[in-house]
């Protein structure tokens, strides 16, 4: 009897400690006259190379990696970032120049040649991109070549002929530097192919064995100088992004000295990777800024959570919106998107013409992507009270829908309400739920008394609204 009262107490008191958190349960309040910076996209690169992986593919592979990437069967990206070749030699993970010998002095004509095997088939890459509705290509140049250096080669570091402690018996061949840019971009031009963007630098902190050239702010605002009137005559609209370094802090840095010199108006876009420090603030600038770079250096990882991993999904799902709702990007770009290679870096993973896996991390991408979030698009403000576990994001798009991601990073479902909606009588509002078992699985949020939509979040999970 004894036993049995206390259970019906038990279960009594369980009863009211659940209506009790369900009424106090987490809110989201969206804020939509409260609005941010403008979103422009996501992307990746198949630079050195995996490009070639790609085409390589057969035919059905090919279109499901492609759609995987650029459509909303998969992360709908819309930015591509190509790489800009300085190497002398074709060959695997290299990346050709237009101009891979020597021309007879400084001041001489480059010998430019047509772009190798379509740069590395980053035509026909580009053309498969615009097809699936990509809206932004960047040319990104590793290094000058190796003539135009200090070091003599495009590998390991070394600075450009001509900038601040960059003397060179040869001369200064900031000018031939700028010129081959603006040639690679007008080879693309001829091609149907407009680059938005171009970045003749690409982690200038660094010194690295393959392509790498090494720049202060100080030294880029000397070649940002030539680069840019060059651009302007050429009468082509791309504007110049700078400078990919690896980490936000490093990229703070590049920025601070390039101001100092007088020469963030060179600028069009500010770009930063997050290896070496992630993007957790704002870079100081009213320029557009966006995270170009970034993956792991763990063995591949397919999973949505593996407790400490820092290449599986929900990691990414978090890195993705912190850069959004922390660090102001517009934009944000995982390293490659597929690539033959089984340790790292690669949203998918292919392999001999017919095998595609994919990685959660893609799916993680898929809510910042198009079919959530369109270029032009608002960040506006979006609060979690009631739950230290949740994290959100909110994006008002320019047709008047509204996307808000929610992650819940705890190990318990939460039953999230959502507040500060502008929602018709009947309206529905969509949910998009990605977690371990789930890709983008769609549903519905009950919806009560036309503006609070809520939903249940399981524990580890991203779960999207839309409406
Ligand atoms: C870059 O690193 C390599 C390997 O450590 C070294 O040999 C080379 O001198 C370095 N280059 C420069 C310009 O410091
Ligand atoms: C050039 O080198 C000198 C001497 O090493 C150094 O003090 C100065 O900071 C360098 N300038 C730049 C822009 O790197
Ligand atoms: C070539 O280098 C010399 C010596 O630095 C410089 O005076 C000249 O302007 C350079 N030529 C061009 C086309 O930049
Ligand atoms: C955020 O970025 C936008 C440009 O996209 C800029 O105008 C704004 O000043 C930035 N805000 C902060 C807080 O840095
Ligand atoms: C990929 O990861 C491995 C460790 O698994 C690391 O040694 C290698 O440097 C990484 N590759 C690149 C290009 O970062
Ligand atoms: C991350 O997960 C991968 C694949 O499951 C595993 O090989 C790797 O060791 C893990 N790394 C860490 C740091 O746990
Ligand atoms: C990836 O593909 C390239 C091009 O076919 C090939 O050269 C390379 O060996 C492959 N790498 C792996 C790890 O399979
Ligand atoms: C790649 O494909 C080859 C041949 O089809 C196969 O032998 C190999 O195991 C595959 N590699 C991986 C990492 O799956
Ligand atoms: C695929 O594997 C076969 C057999 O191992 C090999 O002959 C062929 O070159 C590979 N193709 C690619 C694209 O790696
Ligand atoms: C995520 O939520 C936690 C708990 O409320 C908070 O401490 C943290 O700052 C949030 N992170 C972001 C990126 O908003």
């Amino acid at each position: 009897m004894v036993a049995s009262v206390l259970v019906t107490f038990g279960a009594v008191l369980a009863a009211t400690a659940q209506a009790a958190t369900q009424a106090s349960g987490p809110t989201i309040k969206i804020n939509q006259k409260i609005k941010y910076q403008k979103y422009d996209g996501t992307g990746i690169s198949e630079a050195f190379q995996r490009s070639l992986v790609m085409h390589e593919l057969d035919q059905p592979s090919q279109k499901l990696a492609l759609d995987y990437l650029f459509t909303t069967k998969g992360a709908g990206m819309t930015i591509l970032r190509n790489g800009l070749g300085s190497s002398p030699n074709d060959g695997w993970d290299l990346m050709k120049s237009i101009a891979p010998e020597a021309p007879a002095s400084n001041s001489s004509r480059l010998n430019y040649i047509p772009l190798p095997r379509d740069d590395q088939y980053q035509v026909w890459l580009s053309y498969q991109a615009k097809a699936r509705g990509v809206h932004t290509i960047v040319a990104d140049s590793w290094s000058a070549d190796g003539y135009m250096k200090t070091t003599g080669t495009d590998n390991n570091g070394g600075y450009l002929c001509g900038v601040t402690n960059g003397s060179c018996e040869t001369g200064d061949w900031r000018q031939a530097y700028a010129d081959k840019i603006v040639k690679y971009l007008k080879d693309y031009r001829d091609r149907g192919i407009n680059i938005d963007y171009v970045n003749p630098y690409n982690e200038p902190d660094l010194n690295t064995s393959y392509a790498s050239m090494e720049s202060n702010g100080q030294q880029s605002a000397d070649f940002l100088k030539v680069l840019y009137p060059t651009l302007k005559r050429s009468g082509l609209k791309t504007q110049i992004a700078c400078c990919d370094a690896t980490g936000w802090n490093a990229q703070q840095e590049m920025l601070t000295g390039i101001q100092a010199a007088g020469e963030e108006d060179t600028l069009g876009l500010v770009t930063g990777h997050g290896y070496s420090s992630k993007p957790l603030t704002p870079l100081n600038t009213d320029l557009k800024v966006w995270q170009t770079e970034w993956s792991t250096f763990d063995p591949i990882n397919y999973n949505w959570y593996v407790a400490g991993n820092s290449s599986e999904g929900l990691t990414w799902a978090n890195n993705i919106q912190k850069s959004f709702t922390l660090a102001n990007v517009t934009g944000f770009l995982y390293w490659w998107g597929a690539a033959n290679t089984t340790d790292n870096q690669s949203l998918l993973f292919v392999n001999n013409t017919s095998e595609v896996r994919v990685t959660k991390r893609l799916w993680a991408h898929a809510h910042f992507g198009k079919q959530f979030i369109r270029k032009g698009a608002s960040r506006i403000e979006a609060n979690v009270a009631g739950s230290s576990a949740l994290n959100v994001s909110a994006f008002a798009n320019t047709d008047g829908s509204t996307a808000v991601q929610v992650i819940n990073n705890g190990d318990k479902a939460e039953t999230v309400s959502l507040q500060g909606l502008r929602l018709g009588r009947k309206q529905k509002v969509v949910t998009y739920l990605t977690n371990q078992d789930n890709d983008l699985k769609r549903g519905y949020a009950s919806s009560k008394k036309g503006n609070t939509a809520e939903a249940k979040v399981p524990a580890r999970s991203l779960l999207s609204f839309m409406f």
